[in-house]
């Protein structure tokens, strides 16, 4: 397998299947030149850090109606924030949330920074969030690495060593995989896919853009990936 194989397949199969999601720009879109906000981009990662996807977008419509720039939210009251953050749960993400839109209104003029370093640096963005950001936002071809990319490169690969041990390998692996060309387009490929087709229990393999370069598909296996040691 080339590794530019893989993300060729994926970019191809994302420009006709991927979800059409409140925070996302199509494929369309994006490549008639139209650029994520990143304000937008950072809120539904703060939001999807521990919930899903179907609860989080009633949430994010309703936040980014209510404070439609990160200078909205960093001016709203704090009461505020957090009564409509009700029902999401994880309350340290919503008092996060604000202090990073405080950050970036009084430090950053408003303007989010755009590498993974300065992202990184700010209240409630960590190595998930950062690239995540980085890469979608910005384009930048960082690798965004969480359970739904650690299952699809375990089982691309074959991976042996089990979860969490496994976790540095997995992300070296992923980075190999990340391309120089819409590496934001990319990291929601990979999303989607672990979402829809590479999912934990009876996979879609039928369907999936990868099948041949799949080494567990290959070997038939692939429930079996990605291990966990043993609670
Ligand atoms: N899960 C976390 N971030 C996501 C995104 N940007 N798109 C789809 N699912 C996600």
């Amino acid at each position: 397998m080339k590794h530019g194989d893989v993300a060729t397949a994926l970019l191809d199969w994302y420009d006709g299947h991927a979800r059409e999601l409140p925070w996302r720009v199509s494929p369309a879109d994006r490549a008639a030149g139209i650029e994520p906000d990143p304000y937008r981009v950072w809120m539904s990662e703060i939001m999807l850090q521990q919930t899903t996807v179907a609860a989080v977008k009633a949430y994010f419509l309703r936040f980014t109606t209510l404070w439609p720039t990160v200078v909205d939210l960093a001016d709203a009251e704090d009461e505020r924030v957090m009564g409509e953050w009700a029902g999401l749960g994880y309350y340290a993400r919503a008092r996060n949330l604000l202090k990073c839109a405080r950050v970036i209104r009084d430090e950053f003029n408003g303007i989010f920074p755009r590498t993974r370093a300065q992202l990184q640096a700010l209240p409630g963005v960590g190595p998930y969030t950062s690239a995540a950001i980085a890469s979608i936002a910005f384009d930048r071809p960082e690798t965004v690495v969480d359970g739904n990319v650690e299952r699809v490169v375990s089982r691309l690969f074959r991976v042996e060593t089990p979860l969490p041990t496994a976790k540095g390998a997995l992300t070296e692996l992923a980075e190999t995989l990340t391309p120089q060309s819409r590496p934001g387009d990319y990291a929601q490929a990979m999303m989607d896919l672990g979402a829809t087709i590479c999912t934990p229990k009876s996979p879609a393999c039928g369907t999936c853009p990868l099948t041949v370069d799949c080494a567990a598909r290959r070997a038939g296996d692939q429930s079996r990936f990605p291990l966990k040691t043993p609670k």
